[in-house]
């Protein structure tokens, strides 16, 4: 149904270029008065030997008997410069279009372009025992959100945690837990606990020079199975994954895997064995290093001088793993730019050990959450603990709720919709490398570019529809009445309904949520655009029922954009 793809198969024998190529040239005016599909002729200019104007206008003869011919709803061509400008035929693209959301529902938009191939997104991944920091939440927020557009475009997306579940600071944690913890404390509040327990360790870590050593012990008998380690990082997890199910929970948000750092202990040894029979090990001072001088980036630290593993090496483990059991067509990482060089070496090792799929994997990188203009931390056990920001919003939101519309029925289900998916909206309407500012007060407004207002937008669109009983007046086929949709408003939504498919694919091809977040609040503002300037309920049944099509279809789109980027769409609020 895309009519660029249908208008560029007419022009691809002409201008003997790839189908494709020229659906990539095709431009959208950003005034619909120049049209609504416009084709610059610049490129054709060395093939041809012409001027790009001269190009343009000798096109235009040729495309209107080659349009007609091949019927596609296009009511004129203008050309303007080197641009060939094409009108759709709006009546046609309207009932096209509408019909084809109604009846596809919340299959508009999907594709079959990933062919069922896994997709691994290793996303939110936070370390037990400390807070579930800001960045965590971005990572859970975008790789969530590009897990569901993966898999509208016909990937198989594997979610995955990669929990920090392992390293030497769990040897410290066991320590300062047996010198200054109680079980108590801990069951009480696991994350504030343990985090107290951590920033004990290292005071009094400056004035005894023994701690470290006892910690190093303990992380060794840890990773060679000593069961009482064992047991107590065991709790440790438990009580902090308790944690974070709660923030997961309130988010909808469920994984595929749960397999940290911790599951790849027993995996390591085959990493540097084979590190090591690919020759790619040194020594550097006592450690095992794999040298990346040639990419001018600094070695990658496979093993300690003590025998320990690292970040690293667990990654590179995972990778293998991943690709054994997932055979991923590509493997995403979403984590904070601070380890960018971090992924660049492990991708860079993995390439160096032979494996081509090492083009495949790709960090998502984004950028920090600030607050008044600095970095929000975690540091000196001040804890900003991310399920009480989520209570906070959705408090405020249930506030509104009681102001606004005492009366609703479920009003702490949408609250909680509200709150969590003005959080959530927050995030992804902003470009994923871009710093954010963490402000309550912006994210929750119910006018201006925020969730709320789109998921308000929603509610409002469905509630015409309730009232003017449109589920009972739907036969099921779309007949648009002359004259029911005739303004720049109603297509102003039209066009952009229609594009939707394209938004999906690009957000999908550049790994960026941002793109379908700006294009749900352009959809929204359209279409409230339209509703103040054309009174859906008509005299003439018709003509309502006509209005009300595409008050339907837009309630789908907003729905399946909603869905997608991972908020609920509440009927009422
Ligand atoms: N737990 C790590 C951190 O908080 C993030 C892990 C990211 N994923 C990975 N495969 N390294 O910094």
């Amino acid at each position: 149904m895309s009519y660029k793809n249908q208008i560029a198969s007419v022009l691809a024998p002409i201008v003997n270029l790839e189908a494709s190529e020229i659906v990539r040239l095709m431009e959208t005016p950003k005034d619909s008065k120049m049209g609504d599909i416009a084709f610059p002729c610049f490129q054709l200019a060395k093939t041809l030997r012409k001027a790009p104007p001269v190009i343009a206008a000798e096109l235009k003869e040729q495309l209107e008997p080659a349009l007609q011919a091949a019927n596609a709803p296009v009511a004129k061509i203008e050309v303007v410069g080197a641009y060939i400008n094409f009108f759709l035929d709006q009546a046609a693209v309207m009932r096209d279009v509408i019909a084809t959301i109604l009846s596809t529902g919340e299959q508009f938009g999907a594709s079959d372009l990933g062919q069922g191939a896994h997709v691994t997104i290793d996303l939110s991944s936070p370390n037990i025992a400390k807070p579930f920091s800001m960045g965590h939440l971005r990572s859970t927020v975008i790789g969530n959100a590009l897990a569901n557009i993966l898999d509208k475009l016909g990937y198989k997306s594997v979610r995955i945690n990669h929990l920090g579940d392992w390293g030497t600071q769990f040897g410290k944690l066991i320590v300062a837990y047996k010198k200054w913890g109680t079980e108590e404390e801990v069951r009480q509040a696991p994350i504030p606990a343990l985090l107290r327990l951590y920033v004990k360790f290292h005071e009094e870590a400056a004035n005894d020079s023994t701690l470290e050593e006892q910690g190093r012990e303990w992380f060794k008998k840890l990773e060679d199975g000593d069961s009482e380690a064992q047991a107590l990082w065991q709790w440790f997890r438990d009580e902090s994954l308790k944690e974070f199910n709660k923030t997961y929970e309130l988010m909808g948000i469920k994984f595929d895997s749960l397999h940290g750092e911790a599951f790849y202990n027993d995996k390591m040894d085959r990493v540097v064995d084979m590190l090591e029979a690919k020759g790619l090990l040194v020594e550097d001072e006592g450690a095992l290093v794999v040298k990346l001088e040639e990419f001018d980036m600094p070695p990658s630290l496979i093993k300690k001088s003590d025998g320990a593993t690292l970040y690293a090496t667990r990654d590179l483990a995972a990778a293998l793993y991943r690709h054994e059991n997932y055979n991923f067509a590509k493997a995403l990482y979403v984590v904070g730019g601070e380890q960018r060089l971090h992924f660049k070496q492990v991708f860079k090792v993995l390439e160096k050990m032979g494996f081509e799929w090492a083009q495949e994997m790709h960090h998502i990188p984004f950028g920090m959450m600030l607050k008044d203009g600095k970095k929000m931390s975690t540091r000196k056990g001040k804890v900003v603990l991310l399920d009480e920001v989520l209570q906070q919003a959705i408090d405020d939101v249930r506030n509104v709720i009681k102001e606004k519309n005492p009366n609703l029925a479920n009003a702490d289900e949408v609250a909680k919709a509200v709150g969590v998916g003005a959080v959530i909206f927050h995030d992804l309407k902003n470009f994923r490398l871009n710093d954010i500012n963490f402000s309550l007060e912006d994210m929750l407004t119910f006018e201006g570019e925020t969730g709320p207002y789109v998921q308000y937008t929603h509610a409002r669109a469905c509630s015409i529809l309730r009232k003017a009983d449109y589920s009972a007046k739907n036969s099921g086929t779309v007949e648009l009445a002359a004259g029911a949709l005739e303004g720049a408003e109603s297509w102003a939504v039209v066009t952009m309904l229609l594009n939707f498919p394209n938004i999906i694919q690009r957000a999908g091809a550049d790994f960026d949520p941002s793109v379908l977040g700006k294009y749900v609040i352009d959809l929204a503002q359209a279409f409230n655009k339209f509703y103040a300037h054309v009174r859906v309920l008509d005299e003439d049944e018709a003509i309502t029922l006509s209005r009300l099509h595409l008050v339907a279809a837009t309630v789908q789109v907003l729905r399946t954009s909603l869905h997608l980027l991972g908020l609920q769409a509440p009927q009422e609020m």
